[in-house]
This record gives C-alpha cells, sequence and structure tokens, in this order.
C-alpha cells in the first residue's frame, strides 16, 4: 500500500498549472460514446479514474490512443451494444453516465452499480426518474443495472434534487429522443455545461446547460459529427490548492483556471483576509497570520462547492475563533473528521453542521484518507502541521489529483510517496 509523507509548516510559494477537470472528464468520455464517432478530447486529467473509464471504452470496442499525456483520441464508431459490465465501473460513481449514455444511443444499457466515494446513502433514483419517464424501462438485478426502452419520447422532467449526475445522464439519454425533453430543477455546475458543449459541437440541441432548465431537442445519431473537445479546468483541484496557499501562510498562484467557477471559494478566502488576485486565467492566494474565522454552507454551483468543504474545514482549524461549515449536498459528508482530529484539530458535529474551534495546534500523525476529498483535506492539513505526517489510503487521491506530490513539490512542499515495503521512515527534514 502506498502513504504520502509530508513534512508540514513550509510556506507554498510559487505557480501550480491546474489539470483538466475530473468530473467533466468523466463524463465527456461516457458522452463520446454515446456520440459514437471519433473524438480528440485535449486537456484530460491523468488520473485514476479517466484510466479507468479508458480501459472500460476499450473492453466495449473502442480505438483510445493517446497522443500525448492530456490528449486522447476515441473512435468509438466500432462500439456496438450497451453491455458495459467492467469489473473497473464498481469502483467509480461516475460509471451511471454509461446508463445515460448507451440507453440515448442504443436504447439499451446494462451497467454494475456505481460505486466511488462513500458518503452516506447516494441514490440515483432521479436518474431512473428521468429515463422512465423517456419511456425506458428499469430494472436493478444481482448488482446491475439494466435499461431498455422501444423508443424514448421527449417530456417534462422535474428533478426532486438538483442533481449533477441526474443532470448529466438525462441530457445524454435524451439527445437522440423524439421531439423535445425539458429538464426543469436541473444543476448549474461547470462541467455539466462543458459536457453539454462537447455534445452540442458534434451536432445535438441542448439549450440552457448552466441554468435551472435544460431543453434538448432530439436529432439523429446519424447526423452526429466527429468532432474534437479540450476540457475545462478542474475548479476542485484549483480550490485545493488555493486552500494550501492560505493555511500555509503562502503565495501560490493557480494557473489555467476559470476565476469566474471560483468565485465561492474567492469570496471566502478575501472574507478570511487572505489576499486573492484574479487574471484572465489565473488567481493568486497570498495567505496571511491572521485568519479570520467564518461560517460557510456548501450549495449547488454557483453555491460554495461540497467538494471543497473537507479541505475548507482543515483551513478553518487555523482561523482564529469558532467557524462553522454547514454540509447541505450529502447527508454524511463529515466522516474525515475522525482523522483529522488526529491531527490536533478540534470539530463537534452537530446534525449537517461543523463547529470548528480555531487557532488549533496540528501536529503530524498517522491518519488514513477515507474518500478523495477527505484525503485532500489531510494533505492540506498536513502541510500546515508541525512535523512529519503519514497518509494511507493514497489510491482514493490519486483518483482525483494529478502528480500531486510533483506540484507541491514545486510549490516548495515536503511531500513523498512511499510503500509498505519501503526502508523505514527516515524523519523528512524538519
Ligand atoms: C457529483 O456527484 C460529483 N461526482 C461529486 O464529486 C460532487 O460532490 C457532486 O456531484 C455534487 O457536486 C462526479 O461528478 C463524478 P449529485 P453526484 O447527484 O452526481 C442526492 C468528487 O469528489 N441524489 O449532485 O453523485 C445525493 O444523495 C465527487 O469529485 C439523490 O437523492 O452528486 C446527494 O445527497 C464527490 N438522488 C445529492 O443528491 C439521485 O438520483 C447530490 O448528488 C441523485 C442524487
Amino acid at each position: 500500500m502506498e502513504h504520502l509523507v509530508i513534512s508540514g509548516k513550509k510556506p507554498l510559494v510559487g505557480k501550480v498549472d491546474i489539470s483538466g477537470a475530473k468530473n467533466a472528464a468523466v463524463a465527456i468520455i461516457p458522452a463520446a460514446l454515446c456520440v459514437g464517432k471519433v473524438h480528440t478530447i485535449e486537456n484530460l486529467p491523468k488520473i485514476e479514474d479517466v484510466r479507468k473509464y479508458i480501459a472500460v471504452l476499450e473492453g466495449m470496442g473502442a480505438k483510445c490512443r493517446f497522443l500525448d499525456d492530456h490528449t486522447l483520441r476515441v473512435d468509438a464508431t466500432k462500439v456496438n451494444s450497451g453491455i458495459a459490465m467492467h469489473e473497473n465501473l464498481k469502483s467509480m460513481r461516475a460509471s451511471y453516465y454509461l446508463i445515460g449514455a448507451l440507453l440515448g444511443r442504443f436504447k439499451k444499457a446494462v451497467v454494475p452499480m456505481p460505486g466511488g466515494c462513500n458518503f452516506g446513502s447516494r441514490p440515483i433514483d432521479q436518474h431512473f426518474k428521468g429515463f422512465e419517464a423517456l419511456g425506458a424501462t428499469v430494472l436493478q438485478e444481482h448488482g446491475a443495472i439494466s435499461v431498455t426502452a422501444d423508443r424514448l419520447v421527449g417530456t417534462k422532467i422535474y428533478l426532486d434534487v438538483a442533481s449533477v449526475g441526474a443532470t448529466i445522464n438525462i441530457m445524454m439519454a435524451a439527445i437522440y429522443a423524439e421531439g423535445e425533453t425539458i429538464l426543469e430543477n436541473c444543476a448549474k455546475e461547470p462541467h455539466i455545461v462543458d459536457c453539454a458543449n462537447f455534445l452540442n459541437m458534434c451536432g445535438a440541441n441542448i439549450k440552457g446547460a448552466g441554468t435551472g432548465v435544460l431543453r434538448i431537442t432530439g436529432v439523429k445519431a446519424s447526423e452526429m459529427k466527429d468532432r474534437d473537445y479540450t476540457i475545462i479546468p478542474d475548479q476542485i483541484e484549483a480550490g485545493t490548492y488555493m486552500i494550501a496557499s492560505a493555511i500555509t501562510g503562502g503565495d501560490v498562484t493557480v494557473r489555467r483556471v476559470i476565476p469566474k467557477h471560483m468565485e465561492a471559494l474567492s469570496a471566502k478566502l478575501t472574507e478570511m483576509g487572505c489576499k486573492v488576485i484574479s487574471g484572465d486565467d489565473w488567481i493568486k492566494v497570498q495567505g496571511t497570520a491572521e485568519l479570520k474565522s467564518t461560517t460557510v454552507t456548501t450549495l449547488y454551483y454557483p453555491g460554495f462547492p461540497t467538494d471543497l468543504q473537507p479541505q475548507m474545514t482543515a483551513l478553518l482549524t487555523q482561523a482564529e475563533g469558532t467557524s462553522y461549515v454547514t454540509e447541505t449536498v450529502f447527508e454524511n459528508r463529515f466522516q474525515y473528521i475522525d482523522q483529522l482530529s488526529r491531527l490536533g484539530a478540534k470539530v463537534k458535529i452537530e446534525g449537517r453542521m461543523a463547529v470548528i474551534e480555531g487557532s488549533a495546534r496540528l501536529t503530524g500523525a498517522e491518519v488514513t484518507a477515507t474518500d478523495l476529498r477527505a484525503g485532500a483535506c489531510l494533505v492540506v492539513a498536513a502541510l500546515a502541521a508541525e512535523g512529519c505526517t503519514v497518509i494511507s489510503n493514497v489510491n482514493y487521491i490519486d483518483r482525483g489529483y494529478e502528480k500531486l506530490e510533483e506540484k507541491l513539490t514545486n510549490l516548495g512542499a515536503s511531500i513523498r510517496r512511499i510503500n509498505d515495503g519501503d526502508p523505514p521512515l527516515v524523519a523528512v527534514e524538519a
């Protein structure tokens, strides 16, 4: 098993290039399958979930070839079945996108139940509600989801929850449906817009992405075109480095970002006393020794992203005074608090709210990542802790962060990856 070893209390200084968005990549790769032509996808992040998804497409008969580390050519013309029972799909939440993509293209999808980060129940009833409204039959048996339809007919669908996954999934299922589909109360995240832009470039007719109402007019699959696409930057990776700069009293510029996507975090960091300066495609965050406490409530975009909630909680342990973080998107996304407390954080959970005591003295310890962003939280806290922290379950972190050690080392962090079999730990230079 691999571990990250971090020796903290070093201010991060410098520039870091942000990779393509994980949550856009895991939607656009299956979307390429839905279009079914030849596509070059640029700015793909080099992360585990992308690698796993590509293996799934190849297993289904797609031809995938990397033209460089971040550019993938996908020939999906030879894929002719909606059955995708690849092992990789059981460990990814985003495997559910294959259902909408395959249902849309083949009117049949058989996909394993999704896996992914475990923070409370993560039903996909809204996805099924949309598929059934379009005329499909949904069956769940033996750990797999089977969705079939004789015809897919556009209709009006109202989501009970502004689910990101359901919005993208139903959008893909509807692009060839007869007539118009109106999807109300849908999510507005940047990666939804990114996926809709890709599909529209290929010939789909999707209006309203990024607003609460999507209007999809069915087109003919035969009229879809080979189109190339560049994925947007990852707002959560960018936010993680911005918070890392703030917690270490650093001076970090995140480059190749879309500042508009970062507004909720930039505003909070400014409120806490950091200096945040934005350019066209960069944001500079200068930390401060006197971080002010604040309150954070996670909301759907453009609200404060739930995927930055754990990292923000780590930062707030260093603010002066008590802070409050309310998680409204997921029912139980504070499971990482036990591990954060091992580093010295003092946090109480009251229902969906974390009460964070400020000015906590963080000291290095052995901790375990319980999911992707929980792992990011522990990395951020370890960067501010006195002494050496060892983080296990690094595989979670590898799902969403490309070249984490390299990027942090370039910013002045003392971080390295070790394996269980490596020689005993010599204290990383203090
Ligand atoms: C996507 O998850 C992201 N994952 C998550 O990022 C992100 O936290 C989340 O959106 C919110 O932004 C991917 O894009 C692969 P939801 P998803 O459907 O689609 C409830 C990360 O760290 N719900 O918007 O699963 C659900 O239980 C990951 O990158 C239903 O009740 O999120 C949750 O409480 C973690 N029924 C809420 O809605 C449904 O059918 C939000 O879920 C679907 C969702």
